[in-house]
């Protein structure tokens, strides 16, 4: 099968650019991977040709072997639509953990996104707490997030509690809440470290000052928790703007009414008293 009619990959180009017309991508901003199928390479690894191995800069020994598709290091999203073959590629994890090949994609003088670390990390993460479930980790720069950053305490707590408050749904689409990273250095392994740490707790994980990551089973609950997160913040963003004290606002007992209706679990340190 010809790599750009797998459905897979339609799916990984179409939330790119959903990303980008989102907002969410300027210029490079922002990286998205996908942990591929087995039978999904297998409908496409007649057209592999595999590159020289590179190290990752990090170790994922429980990745070994498994195929991703990435975007591009210095790629822009809203070219993904239209140059797949050069925003985008598939990489293999070699058996040891620690190193990766390009085996499609990333023409002229690509390479994986420069968060590879804290993606893959995140992988692995996420494979083993949910049985090979979870297949996607997002990274974007959506404005109101980050904007957040420099008024909230950099705490799970508040940023969990605050967003919750902002829209009904939230504490069903994010029950475990979100974790905060304070400002690092990107694109490296110690900000893998930290992300992946949060990610054994959390689905959706801020960097302070920098975007957001969000990891999930599929493409639409990815890119759907996501925008979701954002869509908050950005409610969050418009309510400060107008006023510091809410006039009224979604109380702990409430979110405890509404956890045994929508049947999820709220941790209660969430819902302290303000
Ligand atoms: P890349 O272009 O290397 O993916 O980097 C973009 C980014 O958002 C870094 O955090
Ligand atoms: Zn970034």
């Amino acid at each position: 099968m010809n790599i750009l009619d797998a459905e897979f990959v339609k799916g990984f180009i179409r939330m790119a650019n959903d990303g980008w017309l989102l907002g969410f991508h300027e210029r490079n901003g922002g990286n998205l991977t996908y942990r591929i199928k087995d039978s999904e390479v297998d409908e496409i690894k007649d057209n592999f040709k595999p590159g020289q191995w590179q190290e990752i800069g990090t170790e994922v020994k429980d990745l070994a072997g498994e195929f991703f598709m990435v975007t591009g290091s210095g790629r822009f999203f809203r070219n993904a639509d239209i140059r797949p073959e050069e925003t985008t590629g598939i990489i293999e994890v070699s058996e040891d953990g620690t190193k990766y090949r390009i085996v499609w994609g990333l023409i002229n003088g690509g390479r994986p996104t420069s968060e590879l670390p804290s993606h893959l990390m995140n992988h692995e993460v996420k494979k083993k707490l949910t049985n090979g479930k979870y297949r996607v980790i997002y990274h974007g720069h959506p404005a109101n997030v980050i904007a957040l950053t420099f008024v909230l305490p950099l705490e799970a707590e508040v940023f969990t509690r605050e967003l919750w408050e902002m829209a009904t749904e939230c504490p069903v689409v994010f029950p475990d809440g979100i974790g905060v990273v304070p400002w690092m250095v990107p694109g490296g392994r110690e900000i893998a470290v930290e992300t992946s740490k949060l990610m054994e707790l959390y689905d959706v994980v801020i960097w302070a000052h920098h975007g957001l990551f969000a990891a999930g089973e599929d493409f639409d609950l990815t890119f759907g928790l996501f925008h979701t997160v954002e869509k908050a913040a950005e409610i969050l963003v418009k309510t400060l703007s107008m006023t510091s004290a809410k006039r009224q606002t979604i109380m702990p007992d409430d979110f405890r009414r509404l956890a045994k209706d929508f049947n999820v679990e709220l941790p209660e340190r969430f819902l302290y008293d303000k």
